[in-house]
């Protein structure tokens, strides 16, 4: 396997370390962007402990000269990006009518307009390589719409969108662009639902439980390899069979 440069957005997260941890194991240099430098260390710490090295940048992917800033100095410490896994998201939850701008931005700007900000420092690099992986981390609610998302489910549909546009036009330049949508994932973000409104969001999985954080990196792992280099512009579900839709 030829070892690249693997930029994860939010990395620190709960997917995220999932997918930091599954492709240092396949022998990839990582990076992530972290904001909190005291809770970044810590995290640092831990991975370093698992043997894992991990290129740590200072950037917040909701503004677009961070963005720039940081694949920049991860490219000087660790190379040319091969791959880029935007990860990084945040919820802020409520119905529509109680929603305000600033819940509405925030989220737009970590969650979609980040897929920009990070994505557009790193694909002129991939072009003139001629290979580049490029992977969005959506959500079920991208798909199906959520009661107290209209923000997040937004933003999720979205980066699909994103997707299947970036594929198009990178075809021809070797760097496929894909998508997982995630359905309910045993991390923060979900354990912060209510625990009665997330005990009646469990019942509805048919597997019966909560995914595991290492279930989604397993995905994000498929779509990176030479044997997936004619998979492009697709949305892998994996959410217990929660939502089936095409
Ligand atoms: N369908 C229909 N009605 C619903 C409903 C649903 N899914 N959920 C709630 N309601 C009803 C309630 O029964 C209640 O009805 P009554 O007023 O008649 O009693 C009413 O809606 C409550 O509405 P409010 O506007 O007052 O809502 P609230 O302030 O109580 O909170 C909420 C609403 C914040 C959305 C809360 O229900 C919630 O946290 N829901 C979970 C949202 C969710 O799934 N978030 C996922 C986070 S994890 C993630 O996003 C990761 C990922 O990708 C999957």
């Amino acid at each position: 396997m030829t070892q690249r440069t693997a930029l994860i957005t939010g990395g620190t997260g709960g997917i995220g370390t999932a997918i930091v941890r599954k492709l240092a194991t396949q022998g990839h240099r990582v990076a992530t962007n972290f904001r909190d430098a005291a809770r970044a260390e810590a995290w640092r710490r831990q991975m370093a402990d698992e043997g894992i090295a991990v290129c740590m940048v200072r950037g917040d992917v909701s503004d677009p000269a961070d963005c720039e800033a940081m694949v920049r100095a991860v490219e000087e410490q660790c190379g040319p990006v091969g791959i880029l896994v935007n990860n990084a998201g945040i919820t802020r939850d409520t119905t529509f009518h109680k929603m305000s701008y600033q819940q509405w931005t925030d989220v737009v700007n970590t969650n979609l307009n980040a897929c920009f900000n990070v994505t557009r420092p790193v694909i002129e690099g991939m072009r003139a390589r001629k290979w580049g992986r490029i992977v969005q981390i959506s959500s079920i609610n991208g798909q199906k719409g959520q009661y107290g998302q209209a923000n997040y489910a937004a933003a999720k549909a979205g980066m699909h969108g994103f997707t299947i546009s970036l594929a198009q036009e990178n075809a021809r330049f070797g760097i496929t662009v894909n998508t997982v949508s995630p359905g309910y994932v045993g991390t923060d973000m979900v354990m912060a639902v209510p625990e009665e409104v997330r005990e009646k969001i469990v019942a509805q999985i048919p597997i019966g439980r909560l995914g595991k954080p290492e279930e989604i990196a397993h995905a994000v792992a498929f779509f990176l390899g030479e044997e997936a280099a004619w998979i492009t512009g697709a949305n892998l579900a994996i959410n217990g069979g929660h939502y089936m839709g095409w």
